[in-house]
């Protein structure tokens, strides 16, 4: 039995020849997977991946026609499983959604109940989406970051991409915690909003993409959040200090990047890898209830952008383009 209306509205992107096609159509429920927990979604949000998967060449979406949006938030309106009961607020994220199975970007969605999120009274549905995966992938690198011994007072902690909707979280996440935060912004007119967020300082994004032949530079950071890659992370490895770590999650300034073994071996520099996407559920619920807590971030809601499942092509052109300034968050069914 369910409680999801025979047709809905949702957005989305289907490969047609060597093109894709996107935009809002009426969506039958019967096309959509099964699954314990259903979901009236009353938000989501705009991510990085959420822009590749809605053009051709991008390389993430893995069925066709999908409903694109890698997470959700909104109310259960009908489950089967009873620690999920109808009425709760809960979100939706990583796993499939939106890459093979139909994401977020609808007025209704099915999901299996071990991928779902109570949410607690700290987080709103729209809050919840202000952080989205952005929100809880800079949670997930700070959680490693201290999983490694870093500690506040124990030297400046760089962010890259810092405008972006994952830097932005992760400004706010590490000063909230009382962290020493160098932003990095290729974005100069962006440096109020970031100092707004608690960074000490903010610095050009050119000063941490600089390429050199050396193999070690001055140690700078106790710690690092990187969601650039490129040109970023090896000059990151290379200014360290010692058996300092680098989280590293995206690739917004280039997938492939050359570094040499020194920062390993004469430094103990260690790089960590961040994949938010299959953080198991069990980790998954405890940092979103943090999130809501010791990990709430300065500013959280603070200057996101509104849109719809109608104006959403603009938005995922400009996440692409590099033109993200926080948060896009999309109002659904509310
Ligand atoms: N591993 C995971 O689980 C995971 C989860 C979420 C996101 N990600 C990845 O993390 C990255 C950031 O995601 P996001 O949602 O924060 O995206 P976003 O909102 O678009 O932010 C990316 C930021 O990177 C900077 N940037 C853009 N183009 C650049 C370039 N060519 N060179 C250097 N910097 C550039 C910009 O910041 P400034 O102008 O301030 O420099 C931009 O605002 C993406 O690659 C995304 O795929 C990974």
């Amino acid at each position: 039995m369910t409680a999801i209306p025979a047709t809905f509205r949702a957005f989305v992107a289907e490969q047609v020849g060597a093109t894709v096609n996107r935009g809002v159509r009426p969506f039958a429920e019967a096309d959509l997977p099964p699954g314990e927990v259903e979901v009236r979604v009353l938000w989501s949000s705009v991510n990085y991946k959420d822009g590749l998967a809605t053009i051709a060449g991008g390389k993430v979406a893995r069925i066709s026609p999908l409903i694109a949006g890698i997470d959700l938030a909104g109310e259960v309106v009908a489950s089967a499983d009873p620690s999920i009961p109808v009425g709760i607020a809960v979100l939706a994220h990583g796993y499939d959604l939106g890459v093979s199975r139909h994401g977020g970007f609808a007025e209704f969605q099915r999901v299996p109940a071990v991928w779902v999120v109570p949410l607690g009274p700290a987080l709103t549905p729209r809050l919840a989406m202000a952080l989205g995966t952005a929100g809880f992938t800079a949670a997930l690198s700070v959680v490693r970051l201290e999983e490694r011994g870093l500690r506040p007072g124990t030297g400046p902690v760089l962010v890259t991409g810092a405008s972006g909707g994952l830097g932005t979280a992760a400004v706010g996440i590490l000063a909230a915690r009382g962290y020493e935060v160098v932003a990095a912004t290729g974005k100069q007119d962006e440096a109020d909003r970031l100092r707004g967020l608690g960074a000490a300082v903010v610095v050009d994004r050119a000063e941490v993409a600089a390429e050199s032949t050396r193999p070690l530079e001055a140690e700078r950071w106790a710690g690092a959040v990187d969601c650039v890659g490129g040109a970023t992370l090896p000059y990151i490895l290379r200014t360290l200090r010692r058996d300092a770590t680098v989280a590293a999650s995206g690739n917004a300034g280039g997938a492939g990047f050359a570094t040499t073994v020194f920062p390993f071996i004469l430094r103990s520099a260690a790089l960590v890898g961040i994949d938010s996407a299959q953080v198991p559920i069990a980790e998954r619920r405890v940092i979103w209830e943090r999130l809501g807590d010791d990990l709430r971030p300065i500013g959280l809601g603070d200057g996101v952008t509104e849109v719809t499942l109608d104006t959403l092509p603009e938005a995922l052109t400009a996440i692409l383009a590099g033109r993200a300034r926080g948060r896009w968050i999309v109002r659904i069914g509310c």
